[in-house]
């Protein structure tokens, strides 16, 4: 079973999450990058009206090939109760037919299961199988506890099964 994480982070906790999950179930691991400037108070407050809207960003790489993984997981952060444009977009430009997908986001303190719903809605809709959503919560956790979370949600989803690791 191959298996791909494909993630966003801005600062860093989704990061963290998807390399745990990628050490943890032996997989490739894309980070997309979102060509706007997300920094800064104002860059926040855009960012969140644009994840509201579902506004598409400029992202590198622009599309990712699937076609050789079995399972794809795709992480972002919780903007605004909804997922990341960066995250929005690439989703618009791959193709999901007959891939098995397992969802994660994390967030401060809500909204993740609208993001959850929001990624299977659009996935869905383009022919690929969400077989797990998964949350974690971030507000004042340091690395080492992101990853420790992370841990105990492989074992706690049973995600090494999928993977067959
Ligand atoms: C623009 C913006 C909007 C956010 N909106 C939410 C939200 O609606 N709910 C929430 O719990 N956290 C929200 N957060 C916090 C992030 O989801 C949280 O810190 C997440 O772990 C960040 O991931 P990252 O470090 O990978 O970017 C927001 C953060 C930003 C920058």
């Amino acid at each position: 079973m191959r298996t791909l994480i494909i993630y966003y982070s801005s600062g860093g906790s989704t990061k963290i999450m998807s390399e745990t999950l990628s050490m943890h179930l032996k997989a490739d691991i894309i980070g997309i990058k979102d060509l706007k400037n997300r920094k800064g108070f104002g860059n926040m407050l855009m960012s969140s009206i644009n994840a509201f809207r579902e506004s598409k960003t400029e992202i590198l790489p622009e599309t990712v090939d699937l076609s050789a993984y079995d399972i794809v997981y795709v992480g972002t952060p919780t903007w605004a109760n909804k997922p990341s444009p960066a995250i929005i977009t690439l989703i618009d430009n791959c193709n999901w037919r007959g891939k098995d997908v397992v969802l994660f986001t994390t967030m401060t303190r809500s909204g993740g299961e609208s993001t959850l719903e929001r990624l299977e809605e659009k996935i869905r809709m383009r022919g690929g199988r969400i077989i797990e959503g998964i949350m974690l919560k971030t507000k004042d956790k340091s690395p080492e506890e992101i990853i420790n979370d992370t841990e105990t949600l492989i074992e706690m989803y049973d995600l090494k099964m999928y993977s067959g690791v």
